[in-house]
């Protein structure tokens, strides 16, 4: 994508029309675009200077919110008929956090992490410009969690949104955030991801319930004219496969009654053995097509940073790859699958490790279905990066 920064006496107009104008049409075809220019009122203008540069959108920092409180697997075996043997060999899973307390939902945990975001970012919270909480469970469905978050965190000057597209929701959202930053019109954009799965979770469905935990991170995205953010996304929806991971009540469709409760069907339904065949096959073929796409080779890459929903899902899609488990960031055995919130988590807890031009790929799977990847270069170095106490 290019924009262009124009020297001289121009009205703000002008430069909003040129800049939609560029973004739209002008992505891959710079040579296109100056003939057209050409025809246009530009043509007009005299005295105009055109420095052409390519605006990346990198992410400059990165905090998570974990809740205090661990529910292992022993203590879920007191809950219902599992084992801590059953769950680590099945998921590699050994403990998850939860919030507790009454009144305490998603957007504590995203504002939490946005305001450590903004102390090791040395940012004011009124310089943020827009805030995407990817999410699938929202504080309430209306007004959305961005915007508590957004007034959590004093982000005045900001507008705020959510995008729910189940635990592929971190990337939906990144790849948002970098149209937004490569667009020239906005210069802080925060993406959120942050989930209160015990919400959704029904704690007598052995099934589900060893599976997800809570927590929340949150990442900066700012433009940069160097070669370092976001470099490419593939994106995927698949809608035939709702069926098969979903929350049945609640919505317009099936709205609250007390049959809908007394059938527990505001609790996550999920056909396990379907949803890890659709992931294995996807989340591996997406992560490694982006590679050849790329020309990465193994050795080359950083960074896997996975969904974390099975660690056995993870192995699948790091051998499909070609990669050594040490590439692999992994660390579902502490905090289970905490849905939106997996992608950041692994950043926060890897980012002293991070070099300024590390080659990562993100890669997630998710209800609906949904599922991707993102290759992007590192933009810093996070052993420089200040410790929040
Ligand atoms: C959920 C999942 C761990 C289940 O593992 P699985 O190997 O497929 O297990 P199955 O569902 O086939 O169940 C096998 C047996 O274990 C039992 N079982 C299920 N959960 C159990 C538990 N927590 N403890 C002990 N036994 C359990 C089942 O009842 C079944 O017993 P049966 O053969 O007597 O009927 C696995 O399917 C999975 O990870 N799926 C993908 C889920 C996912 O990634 N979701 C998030 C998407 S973002």
């Amino acid at each position: 994508m290019f924009v262009f920064r124009l020297k001289g006496n121009l009205i703000s107009n002008y430069f909003n029309y040129f800049s939609k104008k560029l973004s739209v049409i002008f992505e891959n075809n710079v040579k296109k675009f100056c003939k057209q220019l050409k025809k246009t009122q530009f043509r007009r203008l005299k005295n105009l200077k055109i420095i052409m540069s390519k605006i990346n959108a990198a992410l400059t920092g990165i905090h998570a919110c974990v809740p205090e409180y661990i529910l292992t697997n022993e203590e879920l075996s007191t809950m219902v008929d599992t084992t801590d043997e059953w769950i680590q060999s099945r998921t590699g899973i050994k403990e998850r956090h939860i919030l507790k307390g009454e009144g305490k939902g998603t957007s504590d945990m995203g504002a939490k992490a946005l305001l450590g975001l903004l102390e090791k970012t040395n940012t004011k919270a009124e310089e943020v410009d827009v805030i995407i909480c990817a999410t699938v469970t929202p504080d309430m469905l209306f007004p959305a969690t961005s915007n508590i978050i957004a007034h959590k965190a004093g982000c005045i000057n900001a507008f705020a949104f959510d995008l729910n597209a189940a635990c592929s929701g971190f990337l939906f959202a990144l790849q948002t955030g970098r149209m937004y930053v490569e667009s020239g019109l906005y210069k802080k954009v925060v993406v959120v991801g942050a989930d209160k799965m015990s919400a959704i979770v029904d704690y007598t469905d052995r099934k589900n319930c060893i599976l997800f935990g809570d927590a929340g991170g949150a990442v900066m995205l700012e433009p940069t004219t160097e070669d370092y953010g976001i470099i490419d996304a593939d994106l995927h929806t698949d809608g035939s496969g709702k069926d098969f991971l979903y929350q049945k009540a609640g919505g317009s469709v099936y709205p609250p009654t007390q049959k809908t409760v007394a059938n527990r069907e505001h609790y996550i339904y999920q056909e396990g053995q379907s949803v890890f065949k659709f992931a294995v096959s996807r989340m591996a073929d997406v992560s490694a097509d982006m590679m050849t796409k790329h020309n990465i080779n193994p050795e080359e890459l950083a960074w896997l940073v996975p969904h974390q929903a099975n660690l056995r899902i993870i192995d699948a899609t790091a051998r499909r790859m070609g990669i050594r488990k040490e590439q692999v960031m992994i660390n579902i055995e502490k905090y289970g699958n905490t849905t939106d919130a997996t992608i950041p988590l692994c950043l926060y807890d890897w980012e002293s490790q991070l070099k300024k031009g590390d080659k990562l790929i993100l890669a997630a799977f998710g209800g609906g279905f949904t599922w991707g990847a993102i290759y992007l270069k590192w933009s810093y170095d996070g052993s420089q990066v200040k410790k929040l106490i």
